[in-house]
């Protein structure tokens, strides 16, 4: 993928794993920059930590757009103008058009809470529990035209019948996903992982307690 250096980090909550990549940043395990950081959710907390942390920070409100297009158009003249190499969606709750991803073809990455291609969507934590699984875990993912369908990069699953209440599985879903984001994110930017060369199903599944 050549010299990924700036990084976009799209959010519309919290941005806990948005903190996890600065927090990365800052002690020098990842060796780039956040050039900016997008919610399209005012009062998103990620927006605070991002201001906090002195970064550029752009509000974009979808519903002042009249279309998925014009907001996605919009979007990516701000990652344009900032030059931005890899757009990273850390609890980014919107979908993007195919122009969008055809723009920034194998640059987006997402992390889902489940073991893709298991739970798309939302309320995946709650399918574990009702499902009584054996895992959970987390995807990462480069962003295509479906919903969390794109190529997987990596997974981290964990025994999930330790956790007898939703709040613990939540937590545990994102310590790990603190710890996987910014290792991959690591990993693309020094070249040990390449997004144009994703090949199906042989992807690296990390297993908590031995690995991660
Ligand atoms: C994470 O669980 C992520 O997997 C999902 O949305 C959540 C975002 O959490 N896509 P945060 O805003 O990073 O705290």
């Amino acid at each position: 993928m050549g010299n990924i250096k700036k990084l976009a980090v799209l959010v519309s909550g919290n941005g806990s794993n948005l903190q996890s990549i600065i927090d990365s940043i800052n002690i020098g395990e990842i060796n780039a920059n956040i050039s900016l950081v997008i919610s399209n959710i005012e009062t998103a907390y990620a927006l605070t930590r991002a201001k906090k942390e002195n970064l550029n920070s752009a509000f974009l409100n979808h519903k002042n757009f009249s279309s998925r297009e014009s907001f996605d158009q919009a979007l990516s003249e701000l990652l344009i103008k900032h030059e931005v190499d890899l757009i990273v969606l850390a609890g980014f709750m919107r979908i993007l058009s195919n122009s969008f991803i055809e723009k920034f073809n194998k640059k987006i990455i997402n992390i889902h809470p489940s073991l893709l291609p298991k739970y798309p969507g939302l309320k995946t934590h709650e399918k574990v529990m009702n499902n009584n699984d054996n895992y959970h875990g987390v995807t990462i993912h480069l962003v295509d035209e479906g919903l969390d369908s794109g190529p997987i990069i990596a997974q981290a699953r964990f025994k999930a019948t330790k956790y007898k209440d939703i709040d613990s599985l939540i937590s545990k879903v994102h310590s790990i996903e603190h710890k996987l984001y910014p290792l991959i994110i690591k990993m693309i930017i020094e070249g040990e992982i390449n997004l144009n060369e994703l090949s199906g199903k042989n992807f690296k599944c990390y297993e908590d307690e031995l690995d991660l």
